[in-house]
């Protein structure tokens, strides 16, 4: 299976027609697209109304994750609702199968990586914080454990890893995404690429500690590299 990923688009108000064009194109090339989070630029219902027209000129099926920029207007449902309206599969709570692969995503959470991992420890507001990245890994964890597929794709927002965030500020490591993400990707052995965004100046692959492949499909991190916004994955 051939699998188109793109992560950050930020459609704005303002944009006409955006990703039409590409969308097109991309249905002409893969059998799957992935849409890796901050989808629109503030999570307004007028963003995810222009994208939501041109995922209708998508012929493949289209599935993926918010990113924090979705949240921003404190109405992640509606973005979602409104891009399901138009055929997308918004991954979160349940895992999606195409053609005997598994699909399995959350938006994910920060928290660092190593040494930089916040713990839950002391404050209410600091251990909420580290629940918020344990629960997102849970949802993951419990969405790949009901895959009964012999390959699947993890769909994140945020990064697992930090190689595909390398070339970020070392400063902002904890805000790109989460060790305890890992966890249930390297779980499972079914488990065959992850892609994820929200790092635009990042590095395109690395691997999680068993050897998983893991790209950062941000349009931002793919585009210098291939001369097209989307990563084109075969699993
Ligand atoms: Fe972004
Ligand atoms: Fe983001």
């Amino acid at each position: 299976m051939r699998v188109a990923a793109i992560g950050d688009l930020h459609v704005q108000e303002d944009s006409i027609a955006p990703y039409r064009e590409l969308f097109t194109v991309i249905s002409g090339h893969a059998d799957v697209l992935l849409l890796c989070g901050d989808l629109t630029n503030f999570g307004k219902t007028s963003e995810a109304e222009i994208l939501a027209e041109d995922i209708k000129s998508c012929s493949i099926p289209v599935l993926g994750v918010l990113g924090n920029h979705d949240y921003e207007c404190g109405q992640p449902e509606k973005v979602a609702e409104i891009l399901h309206g138009a055929g997308m599969t918004v991954l979160d709570e349940q895992a999606h199968e195409i053609d005997g692969v598994g699909f399995a995503g959350v938006k994910g959470f920060m928290g660092g990586y190593g040494r930089g991992e916040l713990a839950p420890f002391g404050e209410p507001i600091a251990k909420l914080f580290v629940d918020e990245a344990m629960n997102e890994a849970r949802k993951l964890e419990n969405q790949l454990r009901t895959l009964r597929t012999e390959r699947s794709v993890a769909v994140l927002h945020y990064s697992p890893i930090v190689e595909t965030i390398e070339g970020e500020p070392e400063a902002i490591y904890q805000y790109l995404g989460s060790q305890r993400l890992c966890d249930p990707i390297d779980r499972f052995d079914h488990v065959k690429a992850v892609v994820h965004g929200h790092a635009h100046h990042g590095t395109y692959e690395g691997r999680t500690p068993r050897g998983t492949p893991v790209y950062n499909v941000a349009q931002f991190v793919v585009k210098p590299l291939f001369g097209r916004p989307y990563a084109l994955i075969e699993v």
